[in-house]
């Protein structure tokens, strides 16, 4: 028997997919590629050599530990999307006198798995974790709420999002995070289109892998009948939109049947399953400015690959 909230969450689920592959363009949501078979292939991504941005993001984070640490101490510091809690290490490594470490995570099990050993391995540190959607709007705890608030938000999962989307983010962000707090943030850079195809068009087929994954979780849990060898990955920078689209391509005319629900591919029809949208610093700061924050400090490496930004809550 599934539990209550599991049951709504995968009505939510079958809900999203049937709307989505009824579209004229046919669309999931990226953020059903991570269940925990799609969790453990992002995390193989992030290890090749093509897939740059994670590398170049630990490697900044690092070498700023320091001083990112003196512009968060004595605040809460707030994780969106906090997933196992490996990159904050860096943060807590270098800093003293937290008030608190706030993980947010939709996933319950992770977060409490996550925060538990984050409790453990820093003992001094008060560990609050909230079990939220952080897309959406959400109350944190009056101790928390009551007190000077810094946010984290790394891995460019801000990518994710379209550029307005980004903005209605940054925006709650702000409001939440209030007078005298500030969101330290990793935002992957604009570059040579080479690079970004490359990164995700792996050598080794694991982004492949990790996409086509959404459909063999459709196929389990949603009791769906894909036909994993019909449909092939295909990721491009599209220049106009800045960002790297994701898709699955059907490599057939085909039906699929999914929950008894009968969906259409024409050969080469795609199904668009992620963006990942990048920026000039630029524009970044320009949209900061634009939803309440003030661009205070921007950290990049030699290549200019990557960036992680301090922005202050504007007074
Ligand atoms: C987790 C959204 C930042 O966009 O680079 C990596 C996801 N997709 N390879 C990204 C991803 C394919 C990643 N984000």
């Amino acid at each position: 028997m599934l539990s209550s909230d599991n049951q709504g969450r995968s009505i939510e689920f079958l809900d999203d997919v049937i709307s989505g592959l009824s579209m004229e363009q046919k669309a999931l949501s990226p953020k059903y590629l991570y269940d925990a078979n799609g969790s453990a292939l992002f995390d193989k991504i992030c290890e090749l050599d093509e897939y740059y941005p994670t590398r170049t993001e630990v490697g900044l984070l690092s070498e700023r530990a320091n001083e990112i640490a003196k512009l968060v101490n004595g605040q809460h510091l707030i994780e969106f999307g906090s997933g196992s809690s490996t990159k904050i290490r860096i943060l807590l490594d270098a800093a003293d006198g937290l008030a608190s470490y706030v993980p947010v995570d939709i996933s319950r099990e992770h977060l409490l798995g996550a925060a538990g050993s984050i409790s453990s391995d820093y003992p001094d540190l008060e560990v609050i974790p909230v079990c939220a959607d952080f897309t959406k709007s959400f109350d944190l705890p009056d101790v928390v709420d009551n007190g000077t608030k810094a946010g984290f938000f790394p891995g460019s999962t801000i990518g994710n999002f379209s550029r307005n989307e980004a903005k209605d983010f940054l925006s709650m962000a702000a409001r939440m995070l209030g007078e005298g707090g500030g969101l330290v943030i990793g935002v992957d850079l604009k570059k040579d289109p080479r690079l970004l195809q490359a990164a995700y068009n792996d050598q080794q087929g694991v982004t492949a892998e990790f996409n086509l994954n959404l459909l063999t979780r459709i196929n389990r849990e949603l009791d769906g009948n894909f036909d994993l060898n019909a449909f092939t990955h295909d990721a491009r920078y599209v220049n106009d939109k800045g960002r790297v689209e994701m898709h699955l391509i059907s490599q057939k005319e085909q039906v699929v049947t999914i929950s008894g629900h009968a969906f259409n591919f024409k050969q080469d029809e795609s199904i668009h399953t992620e963006n990942s949208h990048k920026y000039d610093i630029a524009e970044f700061h320009d949209i900061g400015r634009e939803t309440g924050f003030e661009p205070s400090q921007t950290w990049t490496d030699s290549n200019e690959l990557f960036s992680v930004h301090y922005l202050k809550v504007a007074a």
